[in-house]
């Protein structure tokens, strides 16, 4: 298990004043408090996620962040302010947020001065009165600097990518801290307002609905709204130019493609075109889409980063370095997917990422057979040949091996022995009804296997021994 400070470049920040903070803490158990996840003690440093000990922090739960960024694509500049409302779940003499990199100014917690001291990627906040069990409180954080990129333990790069002509952010799992300070952990989900200030001929484009765009001294203000629940992890901002279309399903729902004008290669625009074919025909499947808005993002990264689409609610992005075509339709089926499942359902903690990952794979083998294309008796075939898939059994990646086949193929195998077992009717329902139970919530892997042995008769206790749980590879399909 690697932690998280030893991936981020550690910032010194007035030792005297952390460990004040720290010895003045008074702690609390935690026990019976309603923390995201269960045993995460008063102004813990992490939510006690199995995966990332520090992701996330304990005692309370954001209900919105509003944050005013402005950015200099010139010098990579990000200033901002993160107004962070949120309520105490047990009383908070401190609190963490989580934040990598960047300078803190001036700390507010419900109009009054905080202090504050840096520990790794912890801000420790100290309000100048204790929050009691229950209280809405308002934390406002002024930060500026010029962001930097994490490289993750499997070598891949997720935060705040620079662009030529801007920026990219992409969080998962933990790269939203690059951006703005957070209770970083999918367990608790908030509602967005951002506005982005660019100058004037650029464009910023986030999650959510456009709600309101304004200028003035060369520069252009966007106003990005989301309403729906929303992890830290699926939180996104892409400046730069980008060509816009604007459009709608025929089902009435408003999209908004952004594509950067280095990226708009044919083939990309012609599987952009498919949007609302496909969200129609999840939604058949899945029941209807959760979110007020659809439509994607394609940003031109710097080669040899980045390098993988990600499911950033609303709009995924697309990356476009990687020569053309930057977008193809299954991965547009995949990213789309994840917006029931990953996005509208979230994971409790990281290592539930297979209910991510194994949905939106198995939708990808329903598409390829519904365009007929490979069945999904073959690709599941293929899973089952390919050694890369039994490396580890779903539920159990390390931080290294999060985006790995085990957790990709091998979960989508677990729903194609779930529809055997459970028969063509019994797996539809599933489809349409665990999205649908859990909409805008957060969803574990025990939860899954209950949820599944309430739709039958049968005992799924094998299945699950087998395909979910098994460390060995079955003797056969
Ligand atoms: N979650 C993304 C998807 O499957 C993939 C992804 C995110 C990824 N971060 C990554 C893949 C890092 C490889 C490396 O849609
Ligand atoms: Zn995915």
């Amino acid at each position: 298990m690697l932690s998280r400070a030893v991936r981020v470049r550690w910032r010194a920040a007035v030792p005297l004043l952390l460990a004040c903070c720290l010895s003045c803490t008074g702690g609390g158990s935690g026990e019976g408090v309603p923390t995201p996840l269960r045993g995460a003690p008063a102004g813990a440093p992490g939510v006690g996620d199995p995966l990332f000990p520090q992701a996330g922090n304990g005692g309370y739960d954001v209900t919105h962040y509003g944050l005013g960024l402005s950015y200099d694509p010139a010098s990579g500049r990000l200033t901002g302010t993160a107004t962070v409302t949120a309520t105490a779940t047990t009383d908070l003499g401190r609190f963490d947020l989580d934040l990598a990199g960047l300078t803190v100014g001036r700390v507010t917690v419900d109009g009054r001065p905080a202090t504050t001291a840096r520990s790794g990627t912890e801000l420790v906040v100290r309000p100048a009165a204790r929050l009691t069990r229950g209280a809405r409180f308002v934390t406002t954080v002024a930060y500026a600097g010029v962001p930097e990129l994490l490289t993750d333990p499997d070598g891949s790069h997720e935060g705040w990518f620079r662009t030529d002509d801007g920026a990219v952010a992409l969080g998962e799992p933990v790269g939203a801290m690059t951006w703005f300070p957070a209770n970083n952990h999918p367990s608790d989900k908030a509602a967005y307002d951002i506005t982005v200030s660019v100058p004037d001929g650029l464009n910023a484009v986030s999650n959510g609905e456009l709600a309101g765009r304004t200028g003035s001294a060369g520069r252009t203000v966007f106003h990005w709204r989301t309403t729906e629940p929303m992890a830290t992890y699926l939180a996104t901002v892409a400046i730069g130019h980008f060509r816009i279309t604007r459009s709608r399903t025929p089902a009435g729902l408003p999209l908004y493609v952004a594509v950067d004008p280095h990226s708009d290669d044919p083939r990309s625009a012609a599987a952009l075109r498919h949007i609302p074919e496909i969200l129609d025909w999840e939604s058949g499947l899945f029941g209807r889409y959760p979110f007020a808005s659809g439509g994607a993002i394609v940003a031109h990264l710097p080669s040899g980063q980045g390098g993988y689409a990600l499911e950033t609610q609303t709009r995924p992005v697309f990356p476009g370095d990687s020569g053309p075509p930057a977008v193809d339709t299954t991965t547009l089926v995949h990213e789309l997917s994840h917006q029931w499942f990953g996005d509208s359902a979230t994971p409790r903690s990281w290592p539930d990422i297979w209910l991510n990952e194994g949905f939106a794979t198995y939708t990808e083998w329903l598409w390829q057979e519904h365009e007929g294309g490979s069945s999904v008796a073959r690709s599941a075939a293929d899973a089952f040949a390919d050694p890369a898939t039994w490396a580890f059994p779903p539920a159990d990646p390390t931080p290294a091996t999060l985006f790995d086949p085990p957790v990709y193929q091998r979960g989508a195998l677990v729903l194609y022995e779930l529809r055997r077992t459970l028969g063509a009717t019994a797996f539809a329902t599933l489809l349409r009804t665990w999205p649908a139970a859990h909409r805008y919530g957060n969803v574990s892997t025990a939860d899954f296997t209950a949820f599944c042995g309430r739709l039958t008769t049968k005992d799924l206790t094998p299945l699950f021994a087998t395909w979910l749980y098994g460390r060995t590879k079955p003797a056969r399909l």
